[in-house]
């Protein structure tokens, strides 16, 4: 198993470049199933997790291969196999994805129920209120969630949980309305960049999907999606993540391919903390020279600040010059970094769904473990700044979601080698 070695106090100065967008890509790649002809998708990131995906996507007959320039090409090939099993499911939870067109083009879809995972209870209770609104009957057999309907019909959809809207959940109920008869419409939807881009790859394809972006998305059902060739947006979670890594190493780092727009709360906080974030041209540039102040951070469905970068920010904060508060609002128990970064000598208090951030010096190198991928990148961070020598365990985590981060911040002068147990 990798563990990364990181020798902290380097201050990272130069230009990374952004990736294409994990949580995009995932769903528009499951989207897929509902086309004729052929999808060519640009900047899929070569991830563990969209391996896992595209290793689910052959099992469901569609022919999947990467070509010289990093092009993923996709086309459906055989309708036959409609099931997701537990084994991929619980590798990787977005497999839930493909329900949605597996539903709305071959009539029905067999999937494992996800477990919870590291970032604690995670339901797909919303997903199946949607199909049923479609008119879709749903079944619990043996762990397995059975999903079918003879033909899906548009409806009113209302996908507000007690957490606010669902990502995924929006996703499934927008792919599996695009070939029903007549018009949904969702009402509570995620506002999300990779639903609007989900959105967008659909209608390249032939859909007509209006709203996204706004909690109201309105989908007028069509006969058939045809392929397209399609640019998944960039990482705006790698984004942040680079722009906090900056931070906290009070480095000088300009990032390339980096959507401002949809990173404005993170800035916003960012900038209440101390950090300089400007437009340069078409890039981004984030510097920090002076103390960090303390700030408070919730985290809010889109447009507000990410749960996918709490981990990330509550590590800057370790070194602010006083008390921060950290409200997590998506995912109450998202907090297995809390312990590891400890150890490290920060000072946090865990409430409940809110963690106490006293402000430290410095924190000290230490083996600490990765659980969970933000949390992991979380880890990271904190090694880059730490005194002495600090071991990332378990870092295939990180490697679903970041692209071989180790050499992307070495490149900007950090000092992290990936070793093996
Ligand atoms: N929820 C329900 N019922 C549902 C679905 C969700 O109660 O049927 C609750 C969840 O338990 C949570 C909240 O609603 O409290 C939001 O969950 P959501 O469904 O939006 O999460 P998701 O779609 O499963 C995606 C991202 C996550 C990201 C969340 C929130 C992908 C593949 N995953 O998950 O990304 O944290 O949205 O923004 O897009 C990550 O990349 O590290 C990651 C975990």
């Amino acid at each position: 198993m990798d563990y990364f070695l990181i020798n902290g106090g380097s201050r990272l100065k130069g230009t990374l470049s952004v990736n294409g967008s994990k949580n995009a890509a995932l769903p528009i790649i499951a989207a897929a199933i509902l086309t004729e002809g052929e999808t060519i998708l640009r900047g899929v990131p070569d991830l563990e997790d969209v391996k896992h995906l595209i290793h689910l996507m052959e099992q469901l007959g569609v022919r999947v291969h990467r070509d010289e320039t990093g092009a993923l090409h996709l086309k459906v090939q055989d309708e036959m196999n409609c099931s997701a099993e537990y084994d991929l499911v619980r590798k990787m939870r977005a497999s839930v994805c493909v329900m949605g067109p597996l539903l709305a083009k071959r009539r029905q879809a067999q999937v494992s129920l996800p477990g919870g995972c590291n970032i604690g209870d995670r339901p797909i209770d919303l997903h199946l209120q949607g199909f049923k609104s479609l008119g879709a009957t749903v079944d619990l057999v043996s762990g397995d969630i059975h999903v079918r309907a003879k033909r899906l019909k548009g409806s009113e959809v209302f996908l507000g949980g007690p957490f606010g809207s669902t990502v995924l959940g929006t996703a499934n109920v927008m792919m599996s309305a695009t070939l029903a008869e007549g018009t949904t419409v969702i009402e509570m939807a995620a506002c999300e960049p990779e639903i609007v881009d989900l959105a967008n790859y659909l209608n390249a394809c032939g859909a007509q999907v209006v709203g996204q972006g706004t909690p109201r998305i309105t989908i007028h059902g069509v006969k058939e999606l045809h392929g397209c060739d399609y640019t998944v947006i960039p990482d705006r979670i790698e984004a942040g993540t680079f722009m906090i890594a900056s931070a906290i190493t009070n480095g000088d780092v300009t990032l390339k391919n980096c959507r401002l727009d949809h990173l404005l709360a993170v800035v916003d906080r960012l900038r209440a903390v101390g950090v300089t974030v400007e437009r340069s041209g078409e890039d981004v540039q984030v510097a920090s020279t002076r103390r960090l102040e303390p700030i408070t951070v919730t985290t809010q469905p889109f447009p507000g600040f990410p749960t996918d970068l709490q981990a990330q920010m509550m590590a800057l904060l370790c070194l602010a010059d006083g008390n921060s508060i950290i409200t997590e609002k998506i995912f109450p128990d998202r907090f297995v970094h809390v312990a590891e970064l400890n150890r490290m000598g920060a000072q946090l208090r865990k409430e409940g769904h809110v963690v106490i951030v006293e402000g430290v010096r410095r924190l000290v190198g230490a083996p600490v473990m990765a659980s969970d991928l933000r949390a992991s990148a979380a880890l990271v961070l904190a090694g880059l700044i730490a005194k002495g020598q600090t071991k990332v365990a378990r870092v295939y985590h990180i490697d679903r979601g970041y692209y071989h981060i180790e050499e992307r911040l070495n490149a900007v002068g950090a000092d992290i080698r990936r070793l093996q147990e």
